[in-house]
Order: C-alpha cells, then structure tokens, then sequence
C-alpha cells in the first residue's frame, strides 16, 4: 500500500480508512493530496473502485470511513466549489444547452453570462438553444464538461468523461479539457481506464489496483510525469511511465 503523506498546502486531501457495499469491502486505506490547479489521474482496472472513490470525493456518498478535507474543511456533500462530469452526459432531455449549462446554479438560469463565457470555450456558442436530442455525443459531452465548470470550482472531477465517444473525438476532448483547466487555478480528478489518456492529461497519475484480500482497490503506485506541454503523445516520457504502469499490473510493458 502506497501512503502518500499529508501536505499542508493540498487542496484536496482524502483518506478513506475503509468503504463496504454490504459486508464487502471495496476500498481500503486510500489517501491522496491533490494541489490546486494539478491535473491527476486515476487508473485502474474494472471494479476496483475508481467510481466509489469519486463518489465519495464528489460529496455523493457519504456511507464510508475517513474524511474528505477541501481546504481543510470536512466535505459534507455536494459543493459548488466541486464540479462533476460522468462518462454519460447526464443532460436533462426539457431543458436547452444553455439551461443544462446553468443548471447548478438553478433550473431556468440559462442567461446566466457565464454560459455564454463556456459555450465558447467548449465551441458551442451556436448551439445554445439546442435540445440534448439534437447534440452529437460529443457535443453533449462539451455540454457537461461546461456544466462541470458552471459555478467555477476549485476542483474538477471526472468519471471516464470520454469513454463512449469514437476515438478523433476523445482525443479532441481530451485536448479541450486540457485547454480549460491546465495553467489554471482548478485541480482536476480525472479517473479513466486509459493508460494513454492518463499519461497525456495528467501530472500525475495514480494507480489503483485491487488488493490481494478480498479485491478491496488501493493505490498501488504513483508516477509524476516531468514532460510539460503541449506533449507528443509518442513521446518517450510517456512510453517509460506506460511501461511501469503495465509492470505495475502485471503486463508485459514491451
Ligand atoms: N451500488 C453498489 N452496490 C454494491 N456493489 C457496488 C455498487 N457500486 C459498485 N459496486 C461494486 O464495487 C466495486 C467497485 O465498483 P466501481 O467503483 O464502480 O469500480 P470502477 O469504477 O473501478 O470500475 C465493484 O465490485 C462493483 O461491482
Ligand atoms: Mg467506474
């Protein structure tokens, strides 16, 4: 088990002593520091808990032992201060792009100024008025991660936010999403199961693997990626890091 210690200038800061569903439990001494404006993620197999633990971080289950400190202050649910985006869009079907962009702030907030500020940035200044019917999955993507970032949060989390889009898209959004936090104040929490996508995005990527007892998920291994950007994503810093993250898991790297 990998015991990162606790820094006093971490923005966020989770130990999760343990967390059952029923009698099994699925995590097991998780502790991770993220500062502010860091891009982190998380990598793991299926099933080793990667979704529980951002649930837990998102404020959305509260039904685990350990605490989650914002700024040193407890979380006690769900804060404008943290933005989620799931790997399905999650828009509400009746309400326009704009409402949907909005909606943290309230079901008909759409003129807000800032939706007009993200749309922009998300490239859908045109579609404001759209229903989430007429929206390719990419686009209703841009329409959550825009959602996410609503009420400008200190962190950002996201749940394999690009996993049901073809392949040019991903790599579109992940360029996007690196576009609207890197060099900035919001830290992100970006879990996938994407060794590839983990390595380009993040500065660091922590690992998580089920333990040998009863397949509870721990954070097996971190590894800092020194390569700035823009980065080539053939790049030889990420061709080491790919390979100790598949020796990490038990995969031939080569
Ligand atoms: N609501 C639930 N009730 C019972 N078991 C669950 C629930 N959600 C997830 N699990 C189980 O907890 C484990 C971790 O799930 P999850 O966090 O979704 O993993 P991951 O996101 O890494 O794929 C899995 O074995 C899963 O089957
Ligand atoms: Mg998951």
């Amino acid at each position: 088990m990998l015991t990162l210690p606790r820094t006093a200038d971490a923005l966020l800061d989770v130990r999760v002593s343990g967390k059952r569903y029923d009698t099994r439990v699925v995590l097991d001494s998780i502790s991770l520091t993220i500062k502010a404006g860091e891009i982190v993620s998380l990598v793991g197999p299926s099933g080793c808990g990667k979704s529980t633990l951002l649930r837990i971080i998102a404020g959305l289950d509260r039904n685990y032992d350990g605490d989650v400190l914002l700024d040193s202050q407890r979380q006690q649910g769900p804060s404008s201060r943290v933005g989620v985006v799931f790997q399905e869009p999650r828009l509400l079907p009746w309400l326009d792009v704009a409402n949907n962009v909005a909606f943290p702030a309230g079901p008909r907030r759409g003129s807000d100024p800032r939706v007009g500020e993200l749309l922009a940035q998300v490239g859908l200044a045109n579609a404001r008025s759209s229903l989430p019917k007429h929206l390719s999955g990419g686009m209703a993507q841009r329409v959550a991660i825009a959602r996410g970032l609503f009420t400008n949060p200190d962190l950002l989390l996201l749940d394999e936010p690009f996993s049901a889009v073809d392949a040019i898209t991903r790599m579109r959004l992940q360029d996007l999403l690196l576009s609207l936090v890197s060099g900035g104040k919001t830290a992100t929490l970006l879990v996938t199961h994407d060794l590839d996508e983990a390595l380009y995005l993040a500065d660091r990527v922590l690992l998580m693997t089920p333990s040998g007892h009863g397949g509870a998920g721990r954070i097996a291994r971190e590894i800092a990626i020194p390569d700035g950007r823009p980065r080539d994503r053939n790049g030889p810093w990420l061709a080491a890091a790919r390979g100790k993250l598949l020796e990490s898991l038990g995969v031939s790297g080569s």
